[in-house]
């Protein structure tokens, strides 16, 4: 395949083509015990596997041309990894801590210390279980938290990050266009990129 910068200048500038390179990337976390979806406590957290549930993230994602990695851990330290890692690598987390909802500074601190766009998800209505799961460490450093849908849940979190991430970008789009992620990388989108080349060398070619 051509690289989009041998295209001519009009086309680089104006094909649609090119937006692929500035796809939204969002990781989407799962935390302790949601590798036994579907055989675990059924009555609460139904009968979908993780797999099942991944797959259907996965057919959204590409619905809406969004990049989604998906991770599970039931270890602390990992899910913590994992998120300090998304800084230069992702737009956004999806995240379900689980248990670690509940006891975790170390996972909040990674959401904040990051700043990427957070979406707190919980399979059941977590407000309306035992008390020692009303407390959610996460609550206060996401940018949302959705519980008691089930599976749909996650669904949800990806169209409402999604749309607060695409936003942000329109806002953005003019003059120059800089997601989180790039901003932490530091570096500036190719189309920003190609216009100041133009502008110093008359041609891309
Ligand atoms: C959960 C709720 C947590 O309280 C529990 O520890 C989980 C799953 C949920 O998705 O409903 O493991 O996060």
């Amino acid at each position: 395949m051509r690289p989009c910068w041998t295209l001519s200048r009009e086309v680089v500038l104006m094909y649609p083509a090119c937006e692929h390179i500035d796809m939204l990337r969002i990781l989407v976390v799962h935390g302790p015990n949601l590798n036994l979806l579907g055989t675990r406590e059924q009555s609460i957290y139904g009968t979908l596997s993780l797999e099942a549930l991944d797959s259907a993230i996965t057919k959204l994602a590409k619905e809406l041309a969004v990049e989604v990695t998906q991770c599970q851990s039931n270890s602390e330290g990992e899910l913590v990894t994992w998120i300090q890692k998304a800084r230069t690598r992702y737009d956004g987390i999806i995240i379900n801590p689980a248990a670690y909802t509940h006891t975790s500074i170390a996972i909040r601190d990674a959401i904040a210390a990051v700043g990427l766009p957070t979406v707190e998800v919980h399979l059941s209505n977590i407000h309306q279980r035992e008390e020692f799961r009303h407390r959610s460490y996460i609550a206060g450093v996401a940018l949302g938290q959705i519980a008691g849908f089930g599976p749909t849940g996650y669904l949800l979190a990806l169209r409402g990050l999604h749309d607060h991430l695409a936003t942000g970008r329109r806002q953005e789009k003019t003059p120059t266009l800089v997601t989180p992620r790039r901003r932490a990388k530091g570096t500036r989108p190719l189309r920003s990129r190609l216009k100041d080349r133009i502008q110093s060398e008359g041609s891309i070619e």
